[in-house]
């Protein structure tokens, strides 16, 4: 189980995360909501260790993951989609694959220097890597070098790299975000997927309602930092604050995400 404990961090006198409490259990997936500025990639971002809190404690069943590292995190089980700027330009699409693969099995592969051994495993994450470019439809893409993608590719291969990981804790931070209307329906199904796994627990910081109507188990929401409301998809839905910030009265902005408290209600 995944808990944060009063889970806070101060930018100058901006509280960006304040006092965040809440555990996310296995088998379960929570839909992460509030409008822009709301804290919620600061909030992943302190689970996974990119920031350092300024107070609380994140804790990976039960142990506390204060002082270690985001790769030691990424090695406890905690999978965060990757930034594109970790990944090796210059290789394909089933190099980094690979990579990542093979990192996750780091470890499971002392067994000194057997040649045999090398070149099996080499076919063996070869042929996971590339199970994993299937589930999102990139394997036709495997020889391009990475630095050559359109954008949706890239959002594919960063799901791609987490999948790779086979992390216990899944963290999507807008999965969807700038791809076309055919590009995310692949990601959407393979979270879909995910979620038969019952092992699993699932993060999922998403603006688009209907995806969250449809995955989330349970949706809590961030506003200024601070959790909000947590429950029921249903009842939290149906809440006037999310109502308000999500399905209200204020003109639609295709565009855009959708925003708390605009100031240009008619
Ligand atoms: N490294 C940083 N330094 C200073 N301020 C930051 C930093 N990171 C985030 N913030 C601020 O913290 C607040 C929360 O930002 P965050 O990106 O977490 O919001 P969000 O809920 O993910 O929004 P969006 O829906 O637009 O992605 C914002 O006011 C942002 O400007
Ligand atoms: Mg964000």
């Amino acid at each position: 189980m995944l808990e944060t404990r009063q889970l806070t961090v101060r930018f100058g006198g901006h509280v960006a995360v304040n006092a965040v409490s809440c555990a996310f259990r296995p088998g379960t997936l929570t839909a992460i909501v509030g409008p822009n500025g709301a804290g919620k990639t600061t909030y992943f971002n302190l689970i996974s260790g990119q920031l350092k809190a300024s107070s609380g404690e994140v804790f990976l069943n039960g142990n506390s993951l204060a002082g270690m590292t985001p790769s030691a995190r990424t090695r406890a089980g905690l999978g965060r989609a990757f930034q594109l700027t970790n990944l090796f330009p210059n290789l394909s699409v089933l190099e980094n694959v690979r990579l990542a693969v093979q990192a996750a099995r780091a470890g499971a592969h002392l067994r000194g220097l057997n040649l045999w051994s090398i070149w099996s495993d080499h076919k063996a994450l070869t042929s996971l890597a590339e199970e994993v470019l299937e589930a999102v439809a990139m394997n036709d893409k495997r020889r391009t070098p990475v630095a050559g993608l359109p954008h949706g590719d890239q959002r594919k291969l960063e799901v791609a790299l987490l999948m790779a990981l086979e992390p216990d804790v899944f963290m999507f931070d807008e999965p969807t975000a700038g791809m076309s209307a055919d590009e995310a329906p692949v990601i959407l199904n393979l979270i879909r997927k995910l979620k038969d796994d019952k092992r699993k627990t699932i993060l999922l910081v998403e603006h688009k309602m209907d995806v969250v109507r449809e995955l989330a188990d349970r949706i809590i929401v961030l506003h200024n930092g601070a959790l909000v409301a947590d429950g029921d998809p249903a009842e939290v839905i149906a809440s006037p604050m999310v109502q308000e910030a999500y399905l209200g009265v204020a003109p639609v902005q295709p565009s855009l995400p959708p925003r708390w408290g605009r100031s240009e209600k008619p």
